[in-house]
């Protein structure tokens, strides 16, 4: 069965191009983006490895790291970062794992056999630091991802594993947010002292405290 959110991402040891990794080792106390491209070499992927790179001080400043994976050998990744770095202005910065044995891909569901029945797909993992799996997204070979709208789903799943708020269409930090159905009034007063905007009874939009 395909991985669910809150299951605990599957373990692996993998070479890469930082060395061989211990995937829950390696990710220790970080969020994680683990991702599939689906070959070296290939127009999409390179600007794809070149706009993970240039966001890796956004990924650090929410305490996140990312890593890539293809079916391809490492051979074919060391040969392929230079151009990454010609072509996109950003050096490969976070390792790429070389799944050519197809451990990880099989593990993780990578390859969907209909669409292409040896390469990956765009799969996207972000993976919590308790190693639970938070979000998964999959695009097809011909459309780069935004990785803008990851780095969104990342700061809401932060926002609200620590408040009892969730994030409404659209939102980007610094938006209001949506007090929890779960949270009565009484309560929502306690923690929400600035109040709200009560559009339904369950459509409670507030506006957070720095
Ligand atoms: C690409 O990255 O450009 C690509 C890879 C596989 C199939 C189609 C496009």
């Amino acid at each position: 069965m395909a991985l669910q959110l809150g299951d605990i991402a599957p373990d692996f040891t993998q070479d890469s191009t930082d060395g061989t990794i211990n995937f829950h080792e390696w990710a220790g106390d970080n969020w994680v983006i683990l991702f599939s491209h689906p070959k070296d070499f290939t127009p999409v992927c390179t600007t794809e490895l070149g706009e993970v790179s240039r966001l890796k001080p956004e990924f650090e400043k929410r305490n996140a790291k990312a890593i890539g994976l293809s079916v391809d050998p490492l051979d074919d990744h060391k040969a392929w970062e230079g151009d990454i770095k010609e072509t996109q202005g950003h050096g490969l910065n976070f390792p790429l794992l070389a799944d050519a044995d197809r451990k990880v891909s099989s593990l993780y569901g990578m390859i969907h056999p209909n669409a292409n029945d040896t390469l990956t797909v765009r799969s996207v993992f972000i993976i919590d630091p308790s190693k639970k799996v938070r979000l998964t997204l999959t695009y097809p070979a011909s459309t780069g991802r935004n990785f803008a709208e990851i780095l969104r789903v990342l700061d809401s799943l932060q926002l609200t594993d620590s408040q009892k708020v969730a994030t409404p269409v659209n939102w980007t930090e610094g938006d209001d947010c949506i007090i929890v159905p779960s949270v009565d009034n009484e309560t929502a007063k306690g923690l929400f002292p600035q109040g709200w905007d009560e559009k339904k009874p369950y459509l409670r939009m507030v506006k957070l405290q720095k």
